[in-house]
């Protein structure tokens, strides 16, 4: 594996893999890399022939609220496990290299409608900051499958909407959420839950898992809804929202529709914030 910061250097090394006829996945992240991230890399290597895994902690996709510089920077420890994985290429971009122009003067890249709903309304200007950001990252990798993961749903539809907006010759490859046993999403994150928070976190994805049971049952939308968001703030999380909503593009779903629907749910344990998800027709 090769460690690469110049977008130069990554352009040379793509542009003769592309005269040896290979194809590139992409896996874009931002460190701090889990065994979700690998299963990512795991599902790249069987698309094509050369993978690149990108970390950069993206200061436009945090709000003023967020700790940037708080987000857990593993880097070492990140570059060995890829090193393990049979990945092609770590792409490490310097800040300059992303945002030539500044994070004020950047050209922005946002996707009305999907970017401002559930994530969009409690990190404001998050979607914007990951939309810019990945199209920057698709033009300096110029992928042929780009893969996202399911733990984070509504980015990944962002991302698919923003391909095909933009016309861009990438196919968007979704891998499943990775979980611990006891069901949590894994997720960088997780690691500032104190033994009590963490003993408490597993109910989101028991409480998603009820509400598809309850709903795809006969109960109606707002009824689950309410009965799951007070579940979750018994336990003690601090609720932003639990809902279910059609998948593809997160609007909420006529009566009686019970196929194509996804749950959806963000919260806070103390000070950390948990999102996790469940597709009801699996
Ligand atoms: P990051 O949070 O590092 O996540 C990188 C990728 O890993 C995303 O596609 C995310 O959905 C996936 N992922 C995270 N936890 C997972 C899990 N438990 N199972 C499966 N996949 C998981 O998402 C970002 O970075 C950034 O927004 C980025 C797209 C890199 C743009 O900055």
């Amino acid at each position: 594996m090769q460690t690469v910061q110049e977008a130069a250097t990554l352009r040379a090394m793509i542009r003769s893999w592309r005269e040896q006829r290979q194809s590139l996945a992409f896996v874009p992240t931002m460190g701090n890399l889990h065994e979700g991230h690998f299963s990512l890399l795991r599902r790249a290597h069987n698309c094509a022939d050369r993978v690149v895994v990108s970390i950069f902690v993206n200061p436009t996709q945090f709000d003023s609220g967020e700790d940037l510089a708080h987000y857990p920077r593993t880097f070492e420890a990140d570059q060995v496990g890829l090193s393990e994985r049979d990945c092609d290429v770590l792409f490490f971009p310097a800040i300059e290299t992303m945002y030539p122009y500044g994070l004020e003067q950047t050209v922005r890249v946002r996707v009305p409608g999907l970017g401002d709903t559930l994530e969009g309304v409690y990190r404001v200007g998050h979607f914007d900051g990951v939309s810019t950001v990945v199209s920057k990252l698709f033009n300096l990798v110029q992928p042929d499958y780009a893969v996202f993961g399911e733990k984070d749903w509504q980015q990944l539809q962002i991302v698919r909407h923003l391909v095909d907006d933009l016309s861009l010759p990438i196919e968007v490859v979704a891998g499943p959420t990775q979980r611990e046993p006891d069901g949590l999403a894994l997720s960088s994150r997780n690691r500032f839950l104190n033994a009590q928070q963490r003993a408490i976190a597993p109910a989101m994805y028991a409480t998603l898992c009820w509400m598809r049971d309850n709903y795809t049952s006969g109960h109606t939308r707002t009824v689950v809804e309410t009965a799951a968001r007070a579940r979750l703030q018994r336990v003690g999380f601090e609720l932003d929202y639990i809902v279910i909503r059609r998948a593809t593009d997160l609007t909420e779903p006529e009566k009686y529709i019970h196929t194509g629907l996804i749950g959806l749910a963000a919260g806070h344990l103390g000070s950390t914030r948990l999102i996790d998800n469940i597709l009801f027709d699996v």
